[in-house]
């Protein structure tokens, strides 16, 4: 077997790779929010703590989970704030819509609640606001009764609910897809609405941080180029990625998993295209991040549309996620980490039971997902610098593409590696050379027989976490064994 060497680049940092990179999406959609996350109606028969699933929240905490973008998606331009506060018993069932589905919603879960979970988990909020049937003033209400200290009748209002501390949410979505679910506006009109609601919102609250709608690159382009000049009302442009050409969810075949992770990879190269149409509206100064506010894998079983979908009914937005999701995520998350200088935050889509989660339920049962673990085998990248991983490459794939990927980060004396081997069925041998970096080295590797493994709740532990023999051989040298389709850290550190 030809062996793959990776050289880590230790004196050549790239830059930060933020927490926010590591965040995650809570919609009121299908089991995410209510059900999943959120149990309220369920106390006397599923532990919780405050209406939260107490095991979610234990998941969540270890995972971590940064940041939490919420209520939508899709849900969040017809989402009213208010109706969300005040005594639970009085608030108002709303008809709660989402991409195509209709419930009772009871407004049991809203901003207090949201944002007691975020402080319990350690996520930074991220508040999606309603421009498709909201006004200005409602969103600027909104911010104001998350963030003013004054005792304004909003900031009394809170108080009398519980906060009299303000809660500093530092981020505000102004519109979801606003080019479709969000009120099937042209990038023109939506531009002079975004300025419109962003010059108010800045007022209320400067250190808010705003995010504008992106979507692609005609989009982006005319909607920097009507903003013209006012580009210090946007803070980020979002944009989102869902990879749908993987075939089924589990009996995929070979070159349906390797078109899964293609797509998986091509996701840095929409974020550099957006980079660029963010320098080329901007003069080169960059001033607006990119925030990937959702991304992930939308399987054809859980879509009426689209290459090859096959959905269920009735449609819940619930999916299998094998190891083949989870190699994606991270071939997803090494992009990342090359574009930290752009890329201001991503969420991954959805938290709980929805698309691509890492947690999923069944009444009393909780089982963590293949993709849960690869973002645990990332925890050390969090907030961390990233390093540039130079490959030699020894194995290829059928294409002759190269086999083995990886990145790299440095943080308090300690270097982590992740590398995945994207073979489907052969294994890879890997030299790592890291001129100075410390002896002490552990390894850890997610793997299955197959890149088909599930977990489920009569099988939670069916793809998870085993250790992994790390070699030294010689100075700032170290050789590992990876199975195919598999994804691994090395963390070398001090002690
Ligand atoms: O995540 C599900 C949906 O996908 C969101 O509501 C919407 O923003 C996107 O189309």
């Amino acid at each position: 077997m030809a062996h793959t060497t990776l050289l880590i680049r230790t004196d050549a940092p790239i830059a930060r790779i933020t927490p926010r990179l590591y965040g995650h999406f809570a919609e009121h959609l299908g089991r995410c929010c209510y059900d999943g996350i959120w149990v309220g109606s369920q106390r006397d028969t599923i532990p919780q703590q405050n209406g939260f699933r107490s095991d979610v929240l234990a998941a969540l905490c270890a995972l971590p989970v940064p940041m939490l973008r919420w209520p939508g998606g899709c849900y969040a331009d017809h989402y009213h704030w208010r109706d969300g506060i005040g005594p639970p018993d009085e608030r108002p069932r709303r008809l709660g819509m989402s991409c195509g589905l209709q419930v009772e919603d009871d407004n049991r879960l809203g901003t207090h609640e949201f944002l007691w979970f975020c402080a319990q988990i350690g996520a930074e909020p991220y508040l999606a606001g309603n421009l498709g049937s909201g006004t200005p003033q409602e969103l600027c209400d909104w911010l104001e009764y998350c963030n003013t200290s004054l005792p304004t009748t909003l900031g009394q209002l809170r108080a009398a609910n519980g906060a009299q501390a303000a809660f500093g949410v530092k981020l505000w979505g102004v519109g979801n897809e606003s080019w479709g679910c969000g009120g099937n506006y042209d990038a023109a009109t939506y531009a002079r609405e975004y300025v419109r609601y962003a010059t108010m919102l800045r007022r209320v609250d400067p250190a808010a941080e705003l995010i504008a709608c992106g979507y692609e690159d005609d989009w982006n382009a005319e909607l920097l180029a009507v903003i013209g000049n006012r580009t210090h009302l946007v803070d980020h442009l979002s944009i989102h990625r869902y990879w749908v050409n993987g075939g089924p969810e589990i009996t995929f075949s070979e070159a349906d998993y390797y078109a899964l992770l293609a797509e998986a990879a091509a996701t840095e190269y929409v974020v550099r295209r957006t980079a660029e149409i963010i320098r080329d509206a901007t003069g080169g100064k960059q001033p607006i991040g990119i925030a990937l506010d959702e991304w992930g894998v939308w399987h054809p079983e859980v879509r009426e549309w689209g290459p090859g979908a096959a959905a269920r009914t009735p449609v819940t937005y619930e999916q299998a996620n094998t190891l083949r999701d989870a190699l994606a995520a991270a071939i997803a998350l090494e992009g990342f980490h090359r574009q930290c200088q752009v890329l201001t935050l991503a969420n991954l889509a959805q938290v709980v039971n929805v698309l691509q989660a890492v947690v999923m339920t069944e009444a009393q049962h909780m089982w963590l997902t293949p993709t849960y673990h690869a973002l645990r085998l990332h925890a050390p990248h969090i907030g961390a610098t990233a390093l540039p991983v130079l490959v030699e490459q020894g194995s290829r794939l059928p294409d002759g593409a190269p086999a083995v990927s990886a990145t790299a980060s440095r943080a308090d004396g300690q270097i982590a590696i992740t590398l995945i081997n994207r073979h489907f069925n052969q294994p890879a041998s890997v030299r790592l050379v890291c001129a100075d970096a410390p002896r002490q080295a552990y390894g850890q590797l997610l793997t299955a027989d197959s890149p088909r493994a599930v977990n489920t709740a009569e099988q939670p532990d069916a793809v998870a976490p085993v250790d992994l023999a790390v070699y030294h051989d010689g100075a700032g040298v170290w050789q590992i064994e990876l199975p195919p389709h598999t994804l691994a850290t090395v963390r070398l550190q001090s002690s």
